[in-house]
């Protein structure tokens, strides 16, 4: 058994997470193969936010089963399996390995146990604090590189299975995580992400005692570092200090992503977010009152339990007048142990619908117009690709905003010449709801 195919559902903890399964097998002399039919081992890293994502992992263990998936030992990685553990074994029959994050560095040697004849294997304690430091992470990208600052969650939001998921709330030591930045800018890299459930609940288990915005302020200083992003906040531990910090630092990403749920107050409560609109409010005017023009990104869920017409109608006037950069916007999905489970007055799923399509349209107006301000202005973008279709390169703004744009002196890549991975200024000559486009800037 010693080729491996990995798919991986979810978000950049999980793609990061990912990064490091690789990096152990491959260690362990596995081969990584691009297409399951080539693999004698598949692995899942899945995602259970809500209900869509977790079904599309048995979705895919059946399609294999159905087949070509004789001989093959399949494992379930991540959230899913942190949260269904065996359950999956009668689900999935055909499945042999099922590892919550914690156990990654464990891996290998469940996989001995497989193959020396063990039928299934599990690793689903969450009393770890090993998941920081993999000393083999394979990085998919040879300029951005992702930076785990925290795991879990303790803030139990009435909806969400994370705290199920990913355990309770541990930070990493700074001292690691700058070795882990000033390591990786030794490598090449120039962009780094820090990572977490609630970034901003980051608290130094050392005695240097570091909070959030110092440990973002230090990685900003890393030499060689140009671009630091963070995400997710949590808006009841966003201070002040944070927006300071990005005024004062260029190399610090002026975006941040601030979910921020529901516009009303009554929803906030039952959804268990410890703050209220007026708070929120109180935050993104720090932001708004900056010297930097910080975007501002958030999520927000359409038809929790008891939203009234009038509770969505104040989630509507909200984004009206913050007007965010953009927004993912979700129905309510019924989770697993969550307290929300407990309410009744469930909304019908065509109301959750029109809700999400009401907010759709209208974001999508208060984007198609913010964006339109930039034609004409000149962006510094990080070049993240080259995409063929469009015969355009793909440029990411310190605002998190895509801008393509052609090069006259460098239609597409050649002869070992990109601009992938360079900084540059654009010139915005069009704007869509979306992205920029433009042309590089003489
Ligand atoms: N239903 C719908 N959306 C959810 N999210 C988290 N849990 C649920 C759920 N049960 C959304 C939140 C969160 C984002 C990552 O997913 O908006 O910020
Ligand atoms: Fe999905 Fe949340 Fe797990 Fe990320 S942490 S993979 S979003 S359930």
């Amino acid at each position: 058994m010693k080729s491996f195919y990995i798919e991986t559902f979810g978000c950049q903890m999980n793609a990061h997470d990912s990064e490091k399964v690789v990096g152990t097998l491959v260690e362990r002399g596995y081969t990584q193969v691009e297409r399951p039919e080539d693999a004698e081992l598949v692995l899942y890293n899945t995602c259970s936010i809500r209900d869509k994502a977790e079904q599309k992992v048995f979705h895919r263990l059946q399609q294999f089963k159905r087949d070509t998936g004789k001989g093959k030992v399949f494992g379930v990685l991540g959230c899913v399996a942190q949260q269904e553990g065996e359950k999956i074994f009668e689900r999935a029959p055909h499945v042999s390995l099922v590892a919550g994050s914690a156990s990654y560095t464990k891996l290998p040697e469940m996989l001995i146990q497989l193959e020396t004849g063990d039928r299934r294997v599990t690793g689903l304690s969450l009393d770890t604090d090993q998941t920081f430091d993999t000393p083999f992470t394979r990085r998919d990208n040879p300029h951005r590189a992702y930076i785990t600052i925290i795991e879990g969650c303790d803030k139990s939001c009435a909806y969400c299975v994370v705290p199920f998921t990913r355990g309770p709330e541990r930070s990493r030591t700074s001292e690691s995580v700058m070795r882990e930045a000033a390591t990786l800018a030794e490598a090449g890299y120039t962009e780094i992400q820090l990572l977490g459930q609630n970034v901003n609940s980051y608290r130094d288990p050392s005695s240097a005692g570091w909070d959030f915005a110092n440990l973002l302020a230090r990685t900003g200083e890393v030499p060689g570092i140009r671009s630091v992003r963070f995400t997710t906040s949590h808006p009841r531990d966003f201070v002040s200090d944070i927006v300071d910090a990005i005024d004062r630092n260029e190399a610090l990403c002026n975006h941040v992503h601030l979910p921020v749920q529901s516009g009303s107050t009554s929803v906030l409560k039952k959804m268990q977010r410890q703050y209220t609109r007026d708070d929120y409010l109180r935050r993104i005017e720090w932001m708004k009152s900056a010297k930097r023009d910080i975007a501002i990104t958030t999520d927000i869920i359409v038809g929790f339990p008891g939203e009234t017409e009038c509770d969505f109608q104040e989630t509507m006037r909200l984004i009206d007048e913050i007007e965010y950069e953009s927004m993912f916007i979700f129905k309510y999905s019924k989770r697993p142990n969550t307290p929300a489970l407990q309410y009744e007055d469930h909304i019908p799923e065509e109301e959750k619908t029109r809700r999400l399509m009401v907010l759709q349209e209208r974001q999508r107006a208060i984007q198609l117009r913010r964006n339109a301000a930039y034609v004409g202005k000149t962006e510094h973008v990080h070049v993240e690709g080259y995409n063929m279709a469009t015969a355009q390169w793909i440029g990411r703004t310190s605002q998190h905003k895509t801008l393509n744009f052609i090069d006259p002196d460098l239609a597409a890549p050649a002869e070992g010449r990109t601009l992938v991975g360079t900084y540059l200024d654009v010139l915005v000559t069009r704007a869509g709801p979306n992205s920029l486009a433009g042309e590089r800037a003489q």
